[in-house]
């Protein structure tokens, strides 16, 4: 089957910072993908970079065989990929159902974006909270708002940036039972987590990052036991 995504030689400058350079990879329809690599490595830029939000100045990103490159982000978002963003930035005093109904107006007017923001709530859990303010909200919940958030746009590939980052391990369990049962809705999801065990238990295969290149593309088993990863990032005590 062909890659949802295909990254060929993706590079991004900020002035004198190589961010990104000449990264290649492919994501596959229906896997779970992790992305890791220390702080500064490049991991939300490639984020950014993949929704439109910032511009490859090198190299190609292809959707289901379409170039992103170029593209705005709302334009990317109706192909369906959307991103979380990292530091949680919803609207603080207006309600969590009209932090969601942004997302769906994307693909549809009011009426019916309210009904599609609704779902979204339900399937993440958070129904019951609908009218609640966002800015009242515990860190699960605020989670949980923003990947509705991303649904609401119908992505068929969802990018999540740290969004298990305040949780403890019981809440941290649950989200990743709820990105499970995205997959298995039919999303194809890449996930941003520093929690090395969530990571190895969530992903199929994961992207390593170090100063904006690639070290190394695997399956959790060969990314933990490479050697440039376990340097770079790891530390010894993981590929013992
Ligand atoms: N908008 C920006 N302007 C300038 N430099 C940036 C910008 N965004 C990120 N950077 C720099 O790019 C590098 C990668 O950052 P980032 O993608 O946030 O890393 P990560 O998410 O892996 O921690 C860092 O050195 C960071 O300071
Ligand atoms: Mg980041």
């Amino acid at each position: 089957m062909s890659p949802i995504l295909e990254l060929r030689g993706v590079g991004k400058r900020f002035g004198g910072l190589q961010a990104l350079q000449d990264v290649s990879f492919e994501v596959r329809r229906g896997e779970i993908l992790g992305l890791i690599g220390p702080n500064g490595a490049g991991k939300t830029t490639l984020f950014s970079t993949l929704v439109g939000l910032h511009r490859a100045d090198a190299g190609t990103i292809q959707l289901e065989g379409r170039n992103l490159v170029g593209l705005k982000p709302h334009r990317i978002a109706r192909l369906g990929l959307t991103k979380t963003f990292q530091n949680v930035a919803l609207f603080m005093d207006t309600d969590v159902l009209d932090n969601v109904v942004i997302g769906a107006l994307l693909h549809h007017p009011l009426p019916e974006a309210r009904v599609r923001a609704l779902a979204c709530l339900e399937r993440v859990g958070l129904a019951s909270i609908a009218h609640k303010r966002a800015g009242d909200l515990s860190f699960p919940e605020r989670a949980r708002v923003e990947v509705a958030r991303a649904l609401s746009t119908e992505p068929k590939l969802l990018l999540l940036d740290e969004v298990m980052a305040a949780l403890n391990a019981v809440e941290m369990a649950e989200m990743m039972d709820l990105i499970r049962a995205l997959r298995a809705d039919g999303l194809t999801v890449i996930v941003v987590e520093h929690h090395m065990k969530a990571i190895m238990a969530l992903c199929d295969r994961i992207v390593a990052l170090s100063f904006g290149r690639l070290l190394a593309v695997g399956s959790p088993d060969e990314i933990v036991r490479h050697p440039d990863v376990v340097t770079a990032y790891l530390g010894r005590a993981y590929a013992e």
